[in-house]
């Protein structure tokens, strides 16, 4: 046995643990710590009251002006387009953040003017959306930020 096997060997027995070892322990604790602040991050829900009524109110009046001729008067959807309601809505938006149905909106709706509403348009369209698939109003109104509305996590079902 030569002399770099002989210390190779003795490395894992007892002893000092080897340096890899302790990279892969720290590797795996920030992981751990990245994990649950990323699940605190996103612990609201459009279950939480994220908008109020009074901006859904809002939001209906800016969703017969620019939505509804295609989407239909009960967010129905039609031939083409899809509804805005029910369960197909629902679980295609499934826990994705709110940050990105607000985007689709803002970015490549209504189809034949995109990205014309303003932020505070698409909040409040959007909050108008919310109610229609029952998801509860609260207190304070649906930011027209990103940053916030990444931490409303959309879940088909009540938790
Ligand atoms: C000219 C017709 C038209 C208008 C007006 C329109 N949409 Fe759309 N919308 C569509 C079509 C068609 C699609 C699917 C194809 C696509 O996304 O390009 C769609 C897709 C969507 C989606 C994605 C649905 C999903 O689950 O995949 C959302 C959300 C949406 N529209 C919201 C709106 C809102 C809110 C407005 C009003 C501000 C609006 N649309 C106005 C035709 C329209």
């Amino acid at each position: 046995m030569n002399h770099e096997e002989h210390e190779g060997l003795e490395g894992i027995p007892g002893g000092r643990p080897h340096p890899l070892y302790l990279q892969a322990f720290v590797i795996f604790v920030a992981f751990v710590v990245s994990i649950v602040c990323v699940s605190l991050a996103v612990a609201a829900s459009v279950w939480d009251g994220v908008y109020t009524e009074e901006q859904a109110k809002r939001g209906e009046a800016i969703y017969y002006q620019r939505c509804g001729a295609c989407h239909g008067p009960s967010l129905e959807g039609g031939d083409m387009t899809p509804a805005l309601v029910g369960g197909v809505f629902t679980s295609t938006w499934n826990d994705l953040a709110l940050s990105e149905l607000f985007e689709r909106i803002r970015i490549t709706m209504p189809l034949n003017q995109p990205s014309t509403l303003s932020r505070q348009q698409t909040a409040d369209v959007l909050s108008f959306l919310l109610k229609q698939n029952k998801w509860p109003a609260g207190q304070a109104e649906l930011p027209r930020e990103l940053e916030p509305l990444k931490e409303i996590q959309i879940q088909a079902i009540k938790p």
